[in-house]
């Protein structure tokens, strides 16, 4: 009861996603919200439609995209969109938030290969207005400044969609004494390695650095949104709202910002709700 009232002030729980007022920057105080759903299914529609209504309110929005299971669902609602009520993605542009490191964009594991089947080739995205860290920079230095020139110069990303880690990592932002603000190489710990092998034949296949977008590439997003589905999420979950500002837990940061709504089923949101 204690936890409940003292979350209650950290954020504000939403029935639907058009109780938010998308890209208004209104309250003053951090504030998440957080709308809960009963499945992953409907938490994917929720998602998918704030996502479609961000998009007609700005035809050329600038969308920051993660990877990973949890998405999916939103990306084939929004696929959806676009074959049956004709959502328009051809002003839009993204920037994914991260890659394997020594993954070429046309390997099946590349997050680029995976944006390209669960996303890209489905809607009518321009293939120039999609950008990506490269996993085989040969400078990867210079290609973390090329992507955080990039997103300036496209006016900064609008809208970021999230996943989290088990651990609380953002984009491949791990859990660390200190965290990189901008885009950089990084060593994926052991949990995330694991966590990450399902997709792979072999645990040893999967790839041990990641160039990720940095916090500070996270935060300086306008609006931002978190998905999380299933049980194993809900202690990030909570950590990352439970008022207390951690880089142990990267998702705890996105407290420090104006804007940020958590789309979550009940087994993610458990804990919240203990
Ligand atoms: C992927 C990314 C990661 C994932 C996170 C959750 O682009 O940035 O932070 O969002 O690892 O992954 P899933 O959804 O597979 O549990």
């Amino acid at each position: 009861m204690v936890k409940k009232a003292s979350l209650a002030a950290k954020g504000r729980e939403c029935q639907d996603a058009g109780e938010l007022q998308i890209g208004i920057k209104n309250k003053g105080v951090s504030a998440l919200n957080f709308i809960i759903s009963n499945s992953y299914a409907e938490m994917s529609v929720k998602a998918a439609h704030f996502v479609a209504a961000a998009l007609k309110a700005k035809p050329d929005i600038v969308l920051g995209l993660p990877t990973g299971s949890t998405p999916i669902g939103m990306y084939q609602e929004l696929v959806r969109m676009h074959k049956e009520e004709g959502l328009d993605f051809s002003q839009v542009s993204t920037f994914n938030l991260d890659e394997y490191r020594g993954l070429k964009g046309d390997h099946n594991q590349s997050y680029r290969y995976f944006m390209e089947t669960n996303l890209f080739r489905h809607v009518n995205i321009k293939p120039e207005n999609i950008n990506f860290l490269s996993g085989v920079a040969k400078d990867p230095v210079a290609e973390c400044k090329r992507y955080e020139e990039a997103i300036i110069k496209a006016g900064g990303i609008d809208l970021m969609i999230l996943g989290i880690g088990i651990n609380g990592h953002i984009g491949f932002n791990e859990p660390a004494s200190k965290l990189e603000a901008n885009s950089h190489i990084v060593k994926l710990t052991e949990s995330t390695i694991k966590a990450n092998a399902r997709f792979f034949e072999h645990l040893e296949d999967v790839p041990r650095e990641a160039i990720t977008m940095g916090v500070g590439s996270i935060l300086r997003s306008r609006n931002i949104i978190l998905l999380a589905s299933g049980t194993n999420k809900k202690e990030a979950v909570y950590g990352s709202m439970s008022g207390l500002v951690t880089t142990e837990i990267p998702g705890s940061l996105l407290q420090l910002h104006n804007e940020v709504t958590f789309f979550l089923d009940t087994e993610a949101a458990a804990k919240i709700k203990e």
